[in-house]
């Protein structure tokens, strides 16, 4: 068969659902004869198993019927962009990458897996922000030593205030110590987005974002306004705390952000005299769950005094003893957790330089061939 003869075979294929043929629609990518032996390349944009069946089907049966001896039907599928959390939406575009840290249960570690993990980035040689989404709990500016500074006003826009290389913002740096908040919902909704909005960011690598407990407005609303390139879940190895992890990646899954890992924190005890290690709240439970939510562990940080002392101080471990087995431990999580950001803008273009949907000519408008098929795509 000569590849025209071959052509007009395939100018008969209808795509499934439509009037129009594959070669009208552009989907043939190539064809490739030798002899006898025809393979015939195919690009859809549908997932939908039965319509690579049916377009396999009858480009065999049709080109068989014309005369080649063997007919290769290869469908492929365009790579397209992953939905992203906030369906593209973006209040923050200077910023590239946004790392939501989360947790079920309160106190497992959140904001100290979020303070050393930033500055594990920073010290790797990126730019790194941090944000303190714990509106009504505040701990970042105590644990990153900045509790007595205010940040400079720009305008109607507010400057973060630099800590280890790290540009930091929380509430606790914009209101009077101890002044308490009762806030409704709807101001915690306001203020999440301002932080995103009139936060004078600069052009970040990486926003690591520190989450208050649980699943509520505050995680919602920043799923929603920005595209939240990775999740990390922090948990303890009892039972108790890891049940309540199970909601955290729940949460992602449903919020379309894709699971960087899990975090095992207090995961075994240094003891600081002696250097032994020990299990006190058990350890290496977390990592089944990870698994459970095809993730990893990201790490195991043991209880170690320095950790909580470098939190109270606001000399983060990681900074201040980067030699302790526990920064070591935080330099590897970040290593792992860059990776594992650039594996996922590479394969779904959840990234800010986000590639634009591929849609091959003629299949945009859900009307083509305007018959009960729908898009299917
Ligand atoms: N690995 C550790 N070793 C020793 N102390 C730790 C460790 N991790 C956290 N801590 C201490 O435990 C306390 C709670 O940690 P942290 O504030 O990071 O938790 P959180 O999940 O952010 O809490 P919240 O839910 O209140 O925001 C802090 O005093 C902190 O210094
Ligand atoms: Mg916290």
């Amino acid at each position: 068969m000569t590849e025209s003869q071959v052509k007009e075979v395939l100018s008969t294929v209808t795509y499934p659902g439509f009037t129009k043929d594959i070669v009208t629609f552009g989907f043939v990518k190539g064809i490739e004869i030798d002899g006898g032996r025809v393979a015939v390349t195919v690009e859809i944009t549908s997932s939908a198993p039965e319509v690579k069946k049916a377009l396999e089907d009858e480009i065999k049966t049709k080109l068989e019927m014309a005369g080649a001896s063997e007919v290769i039907p290869m469908i492929i599928q365009p790579r397209m962009p992953r939905e992203t959390s906030s369906h593209g939406k973006n209040i923050a575009p200077q910023v590239k990458n946004f790392v939501m840290v989360s947790s079920g249960k309160g106190g497992v570690g959140k904001s100290t897996t979020s303070v050393n993990l930033a500055i594990a980035l920073a010290m790797e040689g990126k730019k790194v922000g941090l944000l303190d989404a714990d509106i009504y709990g505040p701990n970042v500016p105590r644990m990153m030593g900045i509790e007595d500074l205010r940040p400079e006003v720009v305008g109607n826009k507010v400057k973060p205030i630099n800590a280890y290389g790290v540009e930091v913002m929380s509430m606790g740096v914009l209101m009077e110590e101890g002044q308490s908040l009762i806030w409704r919902g709807a101001m915690v909704m306001k203020a999440i987005e301002q932080f995103l909005r009139d936060i004078l960011w600069s052009d970040l690598d990486v926003l690591v974002i520190d989450m208050p407990p649980g699943t509520g407005d505050a995680q919602l609303t920043l799923a929603q306004s920005v595209p939240v390139t990775a999740g990390i879940t922090v948990t303890t190895p009892q039972k108790v705390s890891l049940d309540d992890s199970r909601r955290s990646l729940d949460m992602f899954k449903k919020l379309n952000i894709p699971i960087a890992g899990v975090v095992e924190n207090m995961s075994g005890f240094i003891c600081p005299s002696c250097g032994t290690e020990s299990d006190i709240f058990g350890r290496g439970t977390a990592a089944a769950v990870a698994a459970e939510y095809d993730s990893k562990l990201l790490a195991q940080i043991p209880i170690e005094p320095a950790v909580r002392e470098g939190g109270d101080e606001g000399k983060p471990i990681t900074y201040h003893y980067p030699e302790s087995e526990t920064a070591k431990r935080y330099m590897k999580a970040a290593e792992e957790l860059w990776a594992t950001i650039e594996q996922i803008n590479e394969e779904g273009g959840v990234s800010n330089e986000a590639i634009q949907p591929t849609t091959p000519p003629g299949v945009s408008a859900c009307s083509t061939g305007g018959h009960g098929g729908g898009c299917g795509h």
